[in-house]
């Protein structure tokens, strides 16, 4: 599966069928990440209004930078930045086909079919660069190309944001094969490879924080057996199973520590 290219990866994991996606995450935006609940009454949909100001926090905009967001899924990120008053240029990059159609057809938004792991960011420099979720698809050997081709694409003073999980210390082998079967291709890395690979590229770490994702996991899932019958109509029994299973192992995963998601940014200097 780690020989494979990514983008059949992406496509087994993210092209099974918008609808069925539709089912389970917030209705507003659709982010398909970790969410920020504030207390045990939030919807989802408000959990993840506020994990969006968040990384707008993050982010620093004064509303005419540019950005791009890789991995931009079904657009959710890019809509919040226009809706709450984003006016420079926004660009999203995703490998998954379903999304793309989505994203240009229904939302109107400027996003392009491209492996952000092997292709030149088109359109640098950019002001802020941003992803949220994506990460864990790069495999541990390609992450020091990709912060450095990050770092390249920045403008002096601009940044990066990142929201993505990380195995804390060495992984026990069996997590990393279960993995494969949810994310064909993709190999998670231990947190530190992270910071070595952007320090190495020439960023200075300037926020790290950790969340907890169990709650939208927790979330999902409970949406995902309410529309249980809909869901079986729409991809049948061994796609809805694997969700099934998928949601809880990762619940758990984070629940026996394993992996911790982070927020994090950082910086290239001004000149
Ligand atoms: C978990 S989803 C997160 C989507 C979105 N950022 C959100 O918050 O809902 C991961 C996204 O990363 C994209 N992705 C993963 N690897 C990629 C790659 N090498 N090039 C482009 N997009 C990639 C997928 O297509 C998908 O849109």
């Amino acid at each position: 599966m780690l020989e494979q290219d990514h983008a059949s990866g992406i496509e087994a994991h993210y092209d099974v069928s918008n609808e069925f996606y539709a089912l389970f995450l917030d209705k507003k935006y659709r982010f398909y990440t970790a969410a920020d609940f504030w207390n045990k009454q939030e919807t989802l949909e408000e959990a993840q209004v506020h994990k969006a100001g968040f990384i707008r926090g993050l982010l620093r905009l004064s509303g005419d930078e540019k950005v791009l967001d890789l991995g931009c899924g079904w657009g959710s990120m890019l809509r919040y930045l226009r809706e709450t008053g984003h006016s420079g240029e926004l660009i999203g990059l995703t490998l998954s086909q379903e999304q793309l159609t989505f994203d240009q057809q229904q939302r109107g938004l400027s996003v392009s079919l491209s492996d952000f792991i092997t292709e030149p960011f088109e359109g640098a420099p950019y002001d802020r660069i941003y992803s949220i979720g994506s990460l864990e698809h790069v495999r541990p050997a390609e992450l020091a190309n990709l912060y450095q081709k990050t770092y390249d694409a920045l403008a002096p003073g601009g940044l990066a944001v990142h929201q993505f999980f990380s195995y804390r210390s060495d992984p026990c082998p069996i997590s990393v094969a279960v993995l494969e079967l949810f994310f064909p291709g993709s190999m998670l890395s231990m947190h530190r490879i992270h910071i070595e690979a952007a320090e190495a590229a020439g960023f200075r770490i300037t926020h790290d924080s950790i969340h907890d994702y169990k709650p939208t996991l927790r979330a999902w899932y409970d949406r995902l057996v309410a529309n249980q019958d809909k869901a079986l109509a729409l991809v049948g029994l061994e796609v809805y199973n694997r969700y099934m299973t998928f949601l809880p192992f990762a619940w758990l995963f984070f629940k026996q520590n394993e992996a911790d998601l982070h927020r994090v940014v950082i910086e290239k200097t001004a000149c």
